[in-house]
């Protein structure tokens, strides 16, 4: 049987794996599409870390974002910001992003609450000259517990995140939701989002993948508005599948009840990107 932190490890190093994967696929379309042409691979980490899940020696996300563009990225310049209310985390994030001048010179490191540093990143690809409608990249959201932003500001803001994304409707998003705590917060009336309703109301095509940390549940969802294969290797399969209803029906079982809903309608309609099928050839 699996110690704990042997689960957790593979578990976490499954995250890492699923992360890697969503924004490789969005940089291998964006370099097929906009190779050459001045334009930059956008991203931001809302949750970053210092960059090394320290306990179990497994690369963080940031690393991950470098070694996946290193991989996959070709004729578009990497953009990332890194944030994390964690100044100790960033500092440690800067000290091993220093080991490689290109990652170190062209990540911008935030320290400070996520919903700023997304308003910075935002601002950062406004005064960028770049087409909103078509800048490419991704946000990635990972927070301990699920994603609300509670009295405490412990998540994003959700407002401001579909906000982003009706404004930037390429840049794919991948949340990393915590079912049992979804659960909890849900029990004691707390003002989270029905996870049905949450993906909706930023993307249209969503990939979903399960992973167990100890006894917490994780979903890990991958969003864009145009639809992808899905990455069945690595466990992530469209919303719209039977398999991707399985997971979503987790949030229900978790609940037991029918869960509380809320009207978040979408305060601009949603930008849909021109058909065509947008999977590498
Ligand atoms: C699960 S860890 C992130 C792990 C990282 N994404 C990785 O893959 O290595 C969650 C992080 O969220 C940070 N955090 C919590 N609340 C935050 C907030 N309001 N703004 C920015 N970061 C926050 C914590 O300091 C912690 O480093």
């Amino acid at each position: 049987m699996k110690s704990n932190g042997q689960g957790q490890s593979f578990a976490t190093i499954d995250k890492e794996r699923r992360i890697g994967s969503g924004i490789a696929v969005g940089m291998r379309i964006a370099s097929y599409r906009f190779a050459g042409r001045g334009f930059r691979y956008w991203h931001y980490d809302a949750n970053c870390g210092s960059g090394e899940n320290e306990k179990i020696g497994v690369a963080g996300s940031p690393i991950v974002f470098w070694q996946v563009a290193y991989d996959c990225l070709r004729g578009l310049d990497p953009a990332p910001y890194f944030c994390d209310i964690d100044e100790n985390a960033i500092r440690r994030l800067q000290q091993r992003l220093n080991n490689d001048p290109e990652a170190s010179s062209r990540s911008v490191l935030l320290h400070g609450d996520n919903s700023d540093g997304l308003d910075t990143f935002a601002n950062a690809i406004r005064r960028s000259g770049e087409n909103r409608k078509y800048v490419v990249g991704s946000v990635l959201v990972d927070p301990n517990g699920y994603i609300y932003r509670n009295r405490h500001g412990g998540g994003v803001s959700i407002e401001k995140l579909q906000e982003f994304a009706y404004e930037f409707p390429r840049i794919d998003i991948i949340l990393n939701l915590n079912v049992r705590i979804y659960k909890l917060q849900a029990a004691h009336n707390h003002n989270v989002i029905h996870p049905q309703q949450l993906l909706r109301s930023l993307k249209l095509h969503w990939l979903l993948g399960r992973a167990y940390v100890g006894q917490a549940r994780f979903v890990l969802a991958v969003g864009r508005n145009v639809k992808t294969k899905p990455h069945e290797a690595l466990g992530l399969v469209h919303w719209d599948s039977l398999d991707g209803q399985e997971i979503m029906a987790l949030f229900e079982k978790s609940l037991g009840r029918p869960p509380r809903r809320r009207s978040i309608a979408p305060r601009q309609k949603l930008i849909i990107p021109e058909e065509g099928n947008y999977d590498i050839p």
